[in-house]
């Protein structure tokens, strides 16, 4: 993390766990054990817990987000929520091509890039995920395929609105397997973001951007990811779902 460049964020991401009865026993355990967080503390939940969520949050150091957003205003898509659905909830942030959504649910760099514009647009702030597969990494690509999301994923998107949009750096093949991504991948990959950014933007807007890990972070690995420069936070799951884990990684970006 470099403090003095950019905002350092810890988000929780919760996919698809806690009722909304649920969600605020979690939240009521959280507030608290994290109000004096020298970091900005985010929980991105399920669309039928945000309400619950923005309650228990009110007044509080803790923003809310959601998972998922669809591109169109409104209209016939059934399932979907809209930008502006959101926006009136109060929610502040929004988590964008998600590898679980990549994999699972037909999500592509298009629509990726789709989700991302009509959420800043709309003034929320989205969480857009990167990262390659397994496989990938194996075939020495990773830098071919970041670099293909990055350029895919943020078309379009103006260096103003840039300074609004976070990203994810997830390895797929850390993701709730218990395989960190060692703080050397992670600050190498980081940094690699940064650079492409960089390249497309300018360097004061890429030094500027938020680049988070994600994959297996814990309260246990949290300090070393991060104190990389280029490690601005974490993008949690697993560890997000238990307060005094959660506190603990949001301390650790605290120092
Ligand atoms: P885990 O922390 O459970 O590996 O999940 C990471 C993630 O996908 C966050 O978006």
């Amino acid at each position: 993390m470099d403090k003095t460049k950019r905002k350092a964020i810890i988000a929780g991401n919760w996919k698809m766990n806690k009722t909304p009865s649920e969600a605020k026993e979690l939240l009521n355990a959280i507030v608290p054990a994290v109000k004096d967080a020298d970091c900005e503390v985010i929980a991105c939940v399920p669309y039928v817990d945000l309400s619950v969520a923005l309650e228990a949050t009110k007044g509080t150091n803790v923003k809310i987000g959601a998972e998922n957003c669809h591109w169109a205003e409104s209209g016939a898509f059934t399932g979907e929520i809209s930008t502006g659905m959101l926006k009136e909830m109060g929610v502040e942030y929004v988590v964008i091509g998600h590898s679980e959504r990549r994999q699972y649910f037909g999500e592509t760099d298009e629509t990726v890039n789709k989700r991302t514009k009509a959420a800043l647009a709309a003034g929320l702030k989205p969480i857009v995920c990167v990262g390659e597969l397994l496989w990938e990494r194996e075939c020495d690509i990773t830098e071919e395929v970041i670099s293909r999301q990055i350029k895919l994923d943020l078309f379009d998107v103006s260096a103003e609105d840039l300074k609004n949009t976070v990203i994810a750096y997830e390895p797929v093949w850390a993701i709730g397997t218990g395989k960190t991504a060692t703080a050397e991948q992670a600050e190498e990959v980081c940094a690699f973001i940064r650079e492409t950014l960089a390249k497309l933007y300018n360097k004061e807007v890429a030094d500027a951007v938020t680049i988070q890990y994600g994959g297996s972070m814990n309260d246990g690995n949290a300090e070393e990811l991060l104190s990389k420069t280029n490690v601005d936070g974490g993008l949690i799951g697993g560890a997000s779902l238990v307060a005094e884990k959660f506190a603990a990684i949001v301390k650790a970006a605290s120092k």
